[in-house]
């Protein structure tokens, strides 16, 4: 019971903060990462009150859009949650999970260390591909002012995070330098089966986009 209503005002606080955010990182991303997480959580055997709260925290002061401090996320996390009452060790988890959990490039290792962990980041990866994630890179790359596609730009396989997020490639670029490796990286095993779904649809949107690009179709 206490644990219910420490989520619903974690969740209220966040959707509040990101509900001005740009596209990618709006609360219905969030919202979408936690039903999501909940529902792979399921079949794990994690604690749901960790799963939950880094699913509702993995994104809030995104550092990328505050100025490149990288510390920040976990820090509004940590205040968040001891405001709350949340004990040390549980915030000690959550906020682990949060600073290690995103995407740094096709060749950056980005493994969890906890079960808990493996569900939030497959919960926030499968949010990047798929009819969703599709819309999101294209929201995004607007959002960035880069090209829908560029035939002359070669997608770059990142070896090192900084390289990766000063790349300024197109939205089509991303699904080669990101979203297509998404599945081959998926913790669980519930995650690995829609994953793949969500791959194929990626895969034959791709198709579709070159056909009508070339004038094919
Ligand atoms: P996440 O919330 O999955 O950690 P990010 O913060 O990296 O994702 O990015 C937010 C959304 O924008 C994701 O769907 C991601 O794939 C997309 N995105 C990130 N970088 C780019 C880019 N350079 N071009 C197009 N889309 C991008
Ligand atoms: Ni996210």
């Amino acid at each position: 019971m206490k644990h219910k209503k420490i989520i619903d005002q974690v969740a209220g606080k966040v959707k509040q903060q990101l509900e001005h955010e740009g596209p990618g990182h709006d609360w219905w991303h969030v919202f979408r990462v936690w039903n999501m997480a909940q529902r792979l959580a399921k079949k794990e055997k994690v604690d749901l009150f960790v799963v939950e709260l880094a699913a509702l925290l993995h994104d809030v002061a995104d550092w990328k859009f505050h100025g490149g401090d990288e510390k920040i996320g976990p820090r509004v996390a940590r205040k968040m949650l001891l405001a709350e009452g949340v004990d040390e060790e549980v915030v000690i988890h959550v906020c682990e999970i949060i600073s290690t959990m995103s995407f740094k490039g096709a060749k950056v290792k980005t493994k969890m260390a906890s079960r808990e962990g493996m569900v939030v980041q497959d919960a926030d990866r499968l949010d990047a591909i798929g009819a969703i994630g599709i819309a999101r890179a294209f929201a995004y790359g607007g959002h960035k002012g880069s090209l829908m596609y560029n035939p002359d730009q070669q997608p770059v396989m990142h070896k090192t995070k900084e390289e990766y997020f000063k790349g300024s490639g197109s939205s089509v670029n991303h699904f080669y330098e990101k979203l297509l490796l998404l599945k081959y990286q998926m913790n669980t095993p519930m995650a690995k089966r829609l994953a793949n779904e969500r791959h194929q649809f990626m895969k034959k949107y791709l198709d579709r986009f070159f056909q009508e690009w070339a004038g094919k179709v």
